[in-house]
């Protein structure tokens, strides 16, 4: 009964900033309380995205030096094929240069005007590229994801009433596939079972809808249905893995999550005329089939990555960082999501702060808070994120208002989470003492988070 330790120590570091809290208020201000406006030396401990954040392995950085850069044929394609083929199970696949690339080549094909696009609650970017083409994408998870105290195992399954309802209101014609998010982030990096899982599929097979998933967290995925279904308990990782994209006809990837690398995506698909035509569509948007618009180095570290992040020892020490952080906040009587995620915590910015209106944001309130403290950067994912309505063009209030806080695969320490912590905590200390929150002062039409500026109200 010895404790638990990570699989791995550390070869190289890299230096990090801190800053006063007068510098940060200055910056922050000047950088319109937007945080992807700031300059990374600007923040301490970075926590607005796991995406692309992590740090590769020794392997990984051999496989980027084996990295065959032909234009056509690359041995590392044909490396990232076998890894396709034989972990994921998938007989076609095209790389991308991230993961709404991948969205967007295949939705180029499959999604039209009026379609509806159901799921459990999609990613902003695919939302983003569904709504582009005016089409409808509609959320079908459980209503147990959004009450932040309900403990359900899974949190991102799709309910299947609320998703039937779709296929029996709707032509099939009209719903090009469903799209199953794993973990669904937007719900709180929540995992989906394979119970769901295979349902959907079944349910889909019913009405002959295809079913595609976003996979980004799909390693993260396994993990739960291992640890938390009962008979998956004696699976490997690796087997879990493929029984998961057994029951869909394809699937779109950020390889910037459990691919563990920094850039890079993938779309898979086991229908070989789809196959072709989106390869067109790959060729005109991201470059020839077999490198998509990475590197052959980028493509060479993805094969080894996701080689290691479907690996148990790794998945248990990814997994219990971001529980620790979660665990530590509870302890502080902080309101988060629960069960905590699998690759971020998320704070309930509407019971953290209940002073600050709904109309001021209050989870990017919480956020800049927490930076003007510590130099901590979150993510809100809230009604900013939400963006308008395209119809009414009014704020959308989503059922909840997040503060987000994205763990890099293997970059912080355990006291680097303790930091996050306490800040949070000196915040919260004095919550009551925060009455108001933000105002827009400028915004893009779509995906208006990430370059928007706002003022104090
Ligand atoms: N799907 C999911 C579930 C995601 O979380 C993301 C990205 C994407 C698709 C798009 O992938 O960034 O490679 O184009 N999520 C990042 C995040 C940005 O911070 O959660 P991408």
């Amino acid at each position: 009964n010895l404790p638990w330790a990570e699989p791995y120590k550390v070869k190289m570091v890299e230096e990090i900033f801190r800053s006063t809290r007068e510098q940060r208020e200055q910056w922050i201000e000047e950088e319109g309380y937007n945080l992807f406006n700031l300059a990374s030396d600007r923040v301490f401990i970075d926590l607005l995205t796991d995406s692309g954040t992590g740090a590769m392995s020794d392997k990984q950085w051999a496989e980027m030096m084996m990295g065959d850069e032909s234009y056509a044929g690359s041995q590392s394609y044909l490396k990232l094929r076998e890894v396709v083929r034989h972990t994921l199970g998938f007989p076609y696949f095209l790389p991308t240069h991230q993961g709404r690339a991948a969205e967007n080549v295949l939705f180029s094909i499959l999604v039209k005007e009026d379609n509806i696009v159901p799921g459990n609650t999609h990613f902003d970017t695919t939302k983003g590229h569904i709504e582009f083409r005016k089409a409808h994408a509609v959320d079908c998870t459980i209503e147990e994801a959004f009450d932040i105290n309900d403990l359900h195992p899974f949190k991102g399954n799709i309910d299947l009433a609320k998703l039937e309802d779709i296929y029996k209101s709707h032509p099939k014609e009209q719903i090009p596939f469903c799209m199953i998010t794993v973990t669904c982030n937007s719900s709180g990096g929540q995992p989906v079972s394979m119970e769901n899982i295979k349902a959907v599929k079944a349910l889909s097979d019913k009405y002959d809808i295809p079913v595609f998933i976003d996979a980004a967290r799909f390693a993260e995925n396994a993990y739960f249905i291992k640890e938390r279904e009962e008979a998956y308990r004696d699976y490997s990782i690796k087997e879990i893995v493929k029984e998961m994209f057994s029951y869909s006809d394809g699937f779109t990837m950020s390889a910037k999550k459990d691919g563990l690398v920094n850039i890079g995506g993938l779309l898979g698909l086991r229908d070989e005329q789809l196959y072709r035509k989106c390869g067109n569509m790959g060729i005109i948007y991201e470059g020839f089939i077999t490198y998509g618009g990475l590197a052959g180095r980028d493509l060479a570290a993805l094969a080894q990555g996701l080689m290691e992040s479907t690996e148990l020892p790794y998945l248990k020490a990814r997994i219990d960082q971001v529980e620790y952080l979660g665990k530590k906040l509870l302890e502080y009587g902080i309101p988060v999501q629960q069960p905590i995620g699998g690759h971020a915590v998320f704070v309930d910015a509407l019971n953290f702060l209940p002073n600050v209106p709904r109309a001021e944001y209050p989870a990017q309130t919480l956020a800049i808070e927490l930076y003007k403290e510590a130099g901590v950067r979150g993510v809100e994912v809230g009604t900013l994120l939400a963006d308008r309505d395209p119809e009414t063009r009014q704020d959308r209030f989503p059922k909840l208002e997040l503060l987000r806080l994205a763990i890099p695969r293997r970059t912080y320490s355990y006291k680097h989470l303790d930091y996050v912590a306490a800040a949070l905590k000196n915040i919260f200390d004095r919550r009551e003492e925060i009455r108001s929150g933000l105002e827009i002062v400028w915004e893009s039409d779509i995906l208006r988070h990430f370059t928007i500026l706002l003022k104090k109200k």
